[in-house]
């Protein structure tokens, strides 16, 4: 039996434009939150109060939170790797707060310049400042398949990273395949780790597409009653910190799977097919979406480029 509804949790303003080159205006950020809600998103993972020397292009972080204009109903969430992050994200008002870890000691050195263990540590206090003033908790869970130093990531990995957040008051993990390199077992055994520790209302799956596996993958794990991934808009994105990696599977390609699989999304395809193709001009190319591509294609061209 697989799900009747899923929830789509898009991070395209996040992991999709975190990666950018180019400089991407506050604007064009905002609007892009807007678009997305109004295409019937009701998770958008905006931005990431992070060091702006490691990730300058989510340095406008606090202009693009406070630019949007809020529709209830819609969880707004922001990345912390650290007290000081999250400091400057409480003033913004986050709904929700990202802490982010990793299975690999490499990836975490690598990402947030400590060991598995110190992170944890570091995560402790945030969480809790977090829960204490209402704002929910979510911990991302990188490299839960394939590490781009490590290589292979053993399940057991997954396990450790899901109780130490559990024991610290993380309320949801999202297991992520950073590089995307799972094929549909591997990520059936990771999350089935995960799934030790929380239950199915809070666990996701995140999955860049790398590979091209990662529809098969978000297959795998509605097999398993999973109901909420991530994915970006445009299959925007990739990691500053997983060379190579690409963007998330496209939120349009989720849909189209979901929508034809009968799954409720609450999501316009057509809207987002917009988004997708608005965002992509902004950054000069095309959506990688195949989804939003054969959309587009089927339209008159003036109204394409809209
Ligand atoms: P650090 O250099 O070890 O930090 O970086 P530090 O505590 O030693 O401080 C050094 C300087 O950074 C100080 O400034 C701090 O104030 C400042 P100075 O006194 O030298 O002027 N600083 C900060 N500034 C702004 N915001 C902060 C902050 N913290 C310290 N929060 C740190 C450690 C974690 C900050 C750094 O490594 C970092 O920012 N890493 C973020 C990397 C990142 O954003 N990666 C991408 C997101 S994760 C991802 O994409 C994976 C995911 O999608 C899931 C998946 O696909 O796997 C989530
Ligand atoms: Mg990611």
């Amino acid at each position: 039996m697989l799900p009747s509804r899923v929830s789509l949790v898009d991070v395209g303003p996040r992991d999709g434009l975190q990666n950018e080159r180019q400089p991407v205006a506050a604007t064009h950020k905002i609007e892009l939150v807007h678009r997305l809600q109004a295409a019937g998103l009701r998770e958008v993972e905006v931005t990431s109060f992070v060091s702006p020397r490691w990730v300058p292009q989510m340095a406008d972080n606090a202009e693009v939170m406070a630019g949007i204009h809020r529709r209830p109903g819609v969880r707004y969430s922001v990345l912390v790797p650290n007290l000081k992050g999250f400091e400057a994200a409480v003033p913004t008002q986050p709904d929700e707060i990202v802490v982010f870890g990793a299975c690999s000691e490499a990836f975490s050195q690598k990402n947030i310049n400590c060991s598995i263990a110190e992170s944890i540590e570091r995560f402790a206090p945030v969480t809790a400042a977090a829960r204490a003033a209402g704002i929910k908790v979510r911990g991302a869970i990188s490299c839960a398949v394939g590490c781009p130093y490590e290589g292979d990531i053993h399940p057991d990995r997954v396990e450790l990273v899901a109780r130490l957040m559990h024991e610290i008051g993380v309320q949801h993990v999202g297991v992520a395949d950073t590089i995307g390199v799972g094929t549909p077992r591997r990520v059936q055994a990771a999350m089935e780790r995960a799934l030790r520790h929380y239950p199915l209302d809070e666990v996701s799956g995140h999955f860049h597409d790398t590979y091209g596996q990662a529809l098969a993958n978000v297959h795998a794990c509605l097999q398993m009653g999973v109901h909420v991934f991530d994915a970006s808009v445009g299959g925007l994105g990739g990691c500053p910190y997983a060379k190579g990696a690409t963007g998330n599977v496209a939120t349009e390609d989720v849909v189209f799977l979901l929508h034809g699989l009968g799954i409720e999304t609450g999501i316009d395809l057509d809207a987002l097919v917009d988004a997708a193709g608005w965002i992509s001009g902004v950054l000069g190319r095309k959506p990688v979406s195949r989804v939003a591509n054969a959309v587009l294609a089927k339209r008159p061209t003036a109204e394409a480029a809209a």
